[in-house]
C-alpha cells in the first residue's frame, strides 16, 4: 500500500493494517520454521516423537493463523463500504482475492487439524501449501 492510500485510511483501520502486518509477518517466520522443520530436519516423520519447541511453533501457527483472519475479515468489513463507493476495480478484487485466500487457510487449516494429515487428506495439505506460496509470491 503507498503512504497516499495509507493516508486514506482512517485511525482505526490504520491500527488493524498495523496488526494484520505484524500477524502476517509472524505467521510467514512461524512458517518458514514449519517448513523446515517438516521438509529439511525431518521432524515429525516419526509423530510419537516430536520436539516440544514444534508443537509450540504448531499452536501459534493455528492460533494466529486464526487471529490473521479476524484482522483481515475486521480491516476488509470497515474498509468494503469506501472500496464500494470508488468503485476502484483492482483493489476490490486484490482485497477480495487476500480475504478469500486467508479465508482458504483457515478453512482447510481447521480440516487438517480435525481430519489428520493423512494420506487421503493430502489434496487439502498441499491446497493450505499452494494458498499460502501464492500469498508469499503475490
Ligand atoms: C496466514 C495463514 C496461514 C498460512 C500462511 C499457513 C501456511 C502453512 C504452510 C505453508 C504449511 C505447510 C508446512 C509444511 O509444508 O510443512 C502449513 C501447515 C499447517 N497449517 Fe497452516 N497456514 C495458515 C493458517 C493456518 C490455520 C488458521 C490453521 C488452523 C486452523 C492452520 C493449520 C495448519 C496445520 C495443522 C498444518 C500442518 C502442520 C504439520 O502437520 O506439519 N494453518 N500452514
Amino acid at each position: 500500500m503507498s503512504i497516499r492510500n495509507f493516508r486514506m485510511l482512517t485511525p482505526v483501520q490504520r491500527r488493524i493494517f498495523f496488526l494484520v502486518t505484524i500477524l502476517a509477518t509472524l505467521m510467514a517466520a512461524n512458517t518458514l520454521y514449519l517448513v523446515f522443520a517438516g521438509h529439511l530436519a525431518g521432524i515429525g516423520r516419526d509423530p510419537e516423537v516430536l520436539p516440544g519447541i514444534y508443537q509450540w511453533m504448531l499452536v501459534i501457527h493455528v492460533t494466529f493463523g486464526i487471529l490473521t483472519f479476524a484482522a483481515a475479515a475486521g480491516f476488509a468489513a470497515t474498509h468494503v463500504a469506501r472500496v464500494y463507493r470508488i468503485r476502484k476495480l483492482p483493489s476490490r478484487y486484490t482485497g477480495i482475492t487476500v480475504v478469500a485466500a486467508i479465508a482458504v487457510l483457515l478453512l482447510s487449516g481447521f480440516f487438517i487439524l480435525s481430519e489428520a494429515n493423512s494420506r487421503e487428506n493430502a489434496w487439502i495439505f498441499l491446497a493450505h501449501q499452494l494458498v499460502a506460496l501464492l500469498i508469499a509470491a503475490s
